[in-house]
């Protein structure tokens, strides 16, 4: 057998001097679903992302905070980690610059470079942009700013160490003129001929002195590595380059470094040539996306219209958010967020196109077969269709994803939900069943919608990893997660006849579009706050201490069942316990429970269970999640359980 093909893939390293908006999450979400889309189809898949933390600005910020920059950098980073876990990114790493890991292999590179002549000392008189960390000769400037960001340019004159960038100009041109996949989109390509290859490079300032928060240069310590050359290595430097090969043989060179196209200069001259005096191979292609802009221009902190990731995700769901980057905006070309442009799309395309096909093929399972899937039996022209393109769908959506053509393999996804939609339009299921004769042709258009429902789920991983386990919970193949892969869309038919389906909430729910409007005006995610009114204070007050449908519904209650559970050493109130929650999976949790119950009285019993707390530690152990117990006032415990035997994983309510 051939052995799978590997895939390394890589988003930008984020300046932790703020912290993140969609705009940003837009690079890590994408990269996401080409990394999950990879394991899918069954490749070896290495997914980096992280932080890019020296630099003059970083040290600004935090001498403004009145701390240490790595303090002031901690603080951030761990909010980015939160962000990545609100958004189900699925990375494999994450390299922060400032980790020995790191630092020492991006001296050993500079030192390299001075030593085989490709760096030298030198004078540097210029102009810099501090938000760019970027230098800038006289004619570069547009009306005396930085040509990439509009803002004002400092001058400067310093001793610096330059990198000889000319002495691999030539070689560079050659390669992207005979890699036309190397530099994406082609328009991006011509940009860089044109605007910095033609003209002739310059060499590069790789070192600074006027400030300290950086990596020093080794030999020479007043001086720190220009922040760029110290960034780019991150793509080599989490792979182990320089120290431990393992991986880096495994993995390099990149198949997709995945950035903004503000910082394609950096990627597509600079690092191609560190690359090439390092004499290693470059990676095969970088994708310079878009930016992601609001109605009035630039999102940007000081026009207040900056948008926060996460309350977009407490509000409305990451499947939801991630759907919405994806799908909006052509891949590649600048798209426009507005809360309206995301609210049409979560009730177009989710409620009323997804939602609509799983709750009304459902519905009609329970109505005429009491929830069994039914036998198919004869076939006609319509199935055929149906069938073809279930099974064309992944091969296409491969080929789109592998163009990078994120937002047109989702719309390829869409096309097998329309057709399903057609299909039960061109049926009438409804009709069929009033006909005994006619009972055989209604199973099998049921048990075709429940097929394709299924290839869709499976094809929608990638882009929503939420959202299949809920539709395999209804249609009965929750703990069969791991069959739903690539293999079972290579031929039609994997689910089978007699299986139990049961028609569960909304997928999604629709959306009151002017409600939220109000409400996003009024606070959500583009953060100003409301005037409370009299009335509202007033209606506010008369309810306090309630809470409502909606406050209780962010509880994810479920039934779990123990399958172990062991005293934690050192406590006598502490268990760790392991308990199954069906298709979300096993847990563990630490719970405070070992004096009134004894470890083995508990595996196997089903008990009531808190499934979307946020995780948290106990003396060092990973607890996620939260049994429901009582206690009384004599502080006697009772676990809270039900009192038939339902299947883990069911929702309490
Ligand atoms: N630290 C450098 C990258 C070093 S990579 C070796 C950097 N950081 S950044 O935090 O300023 O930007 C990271 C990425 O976010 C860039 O790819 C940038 O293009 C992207 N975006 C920032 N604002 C954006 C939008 N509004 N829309 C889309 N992407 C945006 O640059």
């Amino acid at each position: 057998m051939d052995s799978p093909k590997k895939y390394y893939i890589t988003t930008p390293i984020y300046y932790p001097s703020n912290k993140l908006h969609i705009g940003n999450s837009y690079t890590t979400v994408a990269a996401d679903a080409l990394a999950r889309f990879k394991r899918l189809t069954g490749c070896r898949v290495w997914f980096l992302t992280g932080t890019d933390e020296h630099g003059r600005k970083i040290q600004l910020r935090a001498a403004e905070a009145g701390m240490e920059p790595l303090q002031f950098v901690d603080g951030i980073v761990e909010w980015i980690k939160e962000l990545w876990r609100d958004l189900d990114i699925s990375y494999d790493d994450f390299i922060r610059t400032t980790e020995p890991r790191h630092k020492e292999i991006v001296s050993k590179i500079f030192t390299r470079f001075y030593e085989q002549g490709d760096i030298y000392k030198g004078r540097y008189e210029g102009w810099y942009c501090i938000p760019c960390e970027a230098y800038w000769q006289e004619r570069e400037l547009v009306d005396g700013q930085c040509p990439d960001c509009g803002r004002k340019v400092e001058l400067i004159a310093e001793e610096a160490y330059f990198f000889r960038m000319s002495r691999y100009a030539d070689r560079l041109m050659k390669y992207i003129e005979e890699h036309p996949e190397f530099i994406q989109p082609v328009s991006r390509r011509n940009e860089m001929i044109n605007n910095f290859l033609k003209p002739g490079l310059e060499d590069l300032c790789v070192s600074r002195t006027s400030f300290k928060w950086g990596i020093p240069v080794p030999f020479d310590p007043d001086h720190v590595i220009y922040v760029w050359l110290d960034a780019l290595s991150n793509y080599i430097s989490a792979l182990g380059y320089g120290r431990d090969d393992s991986l880096f043989d495994l993995y390099w060179p990149a198949d997709v470094h995945l950035i903004g196209k503000d910082i394609l200069r950096f990627h597509t001259i600079y690092w191609p040539i560190f690359l090439m005096a390092l004499d290693l191979p470059l990676p095969r292609t970088v994708f310079g996306h878009g930016w992601l802009l609001m109605q009035e221009g630039k999102m940007s902190k000081s026009k207040g219209n900056v948008i926060d990731p996460r309350a977009l995700c407490s509000r409305y769901g990451s499947d939801a958010v991630r759907y919405f980057l994806l799908r909006e905006i052509p891949f590649g070309q600048d798209g426009v967020y507005s809360q309206e442009a995301l609210i049409k799309r979560i009730n177009t395309d989710l409620a009323n196109d997804l939602g609509n096909l799983v709750s009304r093929t459902l519905t009609m399972v329970e109505r005429y077969y009491d929830g069994i899937l039914p036998e198919p039996a004869s076939t006609a022209a319509t199935d055929e269709e149906l069938k073809a393109i279930a099974l064309e769908t992944p091969g296409e959506m491969e080929s789109l994803m592998d163009q990078l053509k994120i937002n047109e393999a989702l719309a390829r996804l869409w096309k097998l939900v329309h057709r399903s939609n057609k299909y039960i339009d061109e049926n009438l299921p409804w009709e069929l069943a009033r006909d005994q004769a006619r009972r055989p042709r209604l199973g099998t258009v049921l048990y075709n919608l429940v097929e394709s429902i299924r290839f869709i789920s499976v094809l929608l991983q990638p882009f929503m990893p939420r959202t299949p386990a809920r539709i395999w919970e209804q249609i009965g193949l929750s703990g069969m997660a791991e069959a739903q892969n690539w293999e079972s869309l290579m031929q039609w038919g994997a689910i089978k006849p007699g299986t139990p389906v049961r028609r569960g909430d909304d997928l999604f729910p629709r959306l009151d579009l002017q409600a939220e409007l109000k409400q996003g005006r009024s606070g959500g995610a583009a953060s100003k706050t409301p005037a409370k009114t009299e009335r509202q204070a007033e209606a506010e007050e008369s309810t306090a201490g309630l809470i409502t449908i909606d406050q209780f519904q962010q509880v994810d209650l479920r039934v779990a069942k123990i399958l172990t559970a062991e005293a934690v050493p050192g406590t006598d109130r502490l268990l760790r316990l392991t308990v199954d929650l069906g298709a979300l999976g096993r847990r563990q949790v630490v719970a405070g429970i070992a004096r009134a119950y004894s470890p083995d009285e508990l595996a196997g019993r089903l008990i009531l269970f808190v499934a979307n707390l946020k995780p948290a530690k106990l003396r060092g152990i990973l607890s996620e999640g939260m049994l429901l117990a009582a206690k009384d006032e004599e502080g006697r415990l009772a676990l809270a359980t039900v009192d038939q035997n339902m299947a883990p994983g069911s929702k309490v309510s």
